[in-house]
């Protein structure tokens, strides 16, 4: 069954007091009733206590990267086992940050969901084009090629821990978002190229976030398109009133 996603992506923000005291508020705050599956993704360094504090919530923790060995001579890595061990079962894997500032490829990618997979996390596979492609006209080329190159080797199986986060680069953290109309027409050509590769029924039931610059006043619009089943949320994450209003707009 698809899902309503919101998911939050924290990136480098938030010390260890600050972490606990937006969790706090998301969740003396998030009504009990909302519709939406709630994701943060907080750094690595607090993913543990995040943990702890979520328990009996209805808020799920995330990892923003994994390493995509067992483990090693990585030094500054961490690995699946490790964010299991803390109880950590959602991974965000392929994000433009990662594929632009630390150089991650398709093919490292590919390898990261592989690991993730065996351990059984899900997966919040981002991808997008940057804005060089959408003004040549070819930005359905390139989201088709990330997600042939970096997932579509998984099994039918393997869908049902795939969750999709498309995220046009030129919006992320610009303030410019897609318009809602721009969202669905790249969301429904990704679950038309999920469906010619997988069926129709793994395309109906993955989830598709948009992400890119979602704020309290642009998330019911984009969230009413068909295609689009929630949103991957960046700066408007860190602060618990915006944060909340656009996980109460699904
Ligand atoms: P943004 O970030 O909402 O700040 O644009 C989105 C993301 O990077 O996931």
């Amino acid at each position: 069954m698809r899902k309503k996603i919101v998911a939050g992506n924290w990136k480098m923000h938030k010390n260890a007091a600050q972490t606990k005291d937006l969790l706090n508020q998301l969740l003396s705050e998030i009504p009990a009733e909302t519709s939406a599956h709630v994701f943060v993704a907080p750094t690595f360094i607090n993913l543990a206590s995040a943990v702890e504090n979520l328990t009996h919530s209805n808020i799920s923790v995330a990892a923003q990267n994994v390493h995509q060995a067992e483990s090693g001579a990585f030094t500054g890595e961490i690995s699946a086992d490790m964010l299991k061990s803390v109880g950590v079962k959602t991974v965000i894997l392929g994000h433009s940050e990662r594929r632009s500032i630390f150089h991650e490829t398709d093919a490292l990618i590919a390898s990261k969901v592989n690991t993730a997979l065996v351990h059984d996390m899900t997966v919040i596979f981002c991808f997008g084009e940057e804005l060089k492609d959408r003004q040549s006209g070819n930005h359905f080329n390139i989201v088709e090629n990330q997600l042939r190159d970096g997932l579509f080797h998984i099994q039918a199986k393997d869908w049902e821990k795939i969750v999709l986060a498309y995220e046009p680069v030129w919006a992320i953290g610009t303030g410019e978002t897609a318009s809602p109309d721009q969202a669905q027409e790249m969301h429904e050509f990704i679950r038309e190229t999920v469906r010619k590769a997988f069926g129709s029924d793994i395309a109906e039931d993955v989830s598709i976030l948009y992400g890119g610059s979602v704020k309290p006043d642009n998330a019911k619009e984009i969230f009413s398109k068909p295609d689009v089943d929630g949103g991957l949320i960046g700066g408007a994450a860190l602060n618990a009133k915006d944060f909340i209003s656009i996980v109460t707009s699904i």
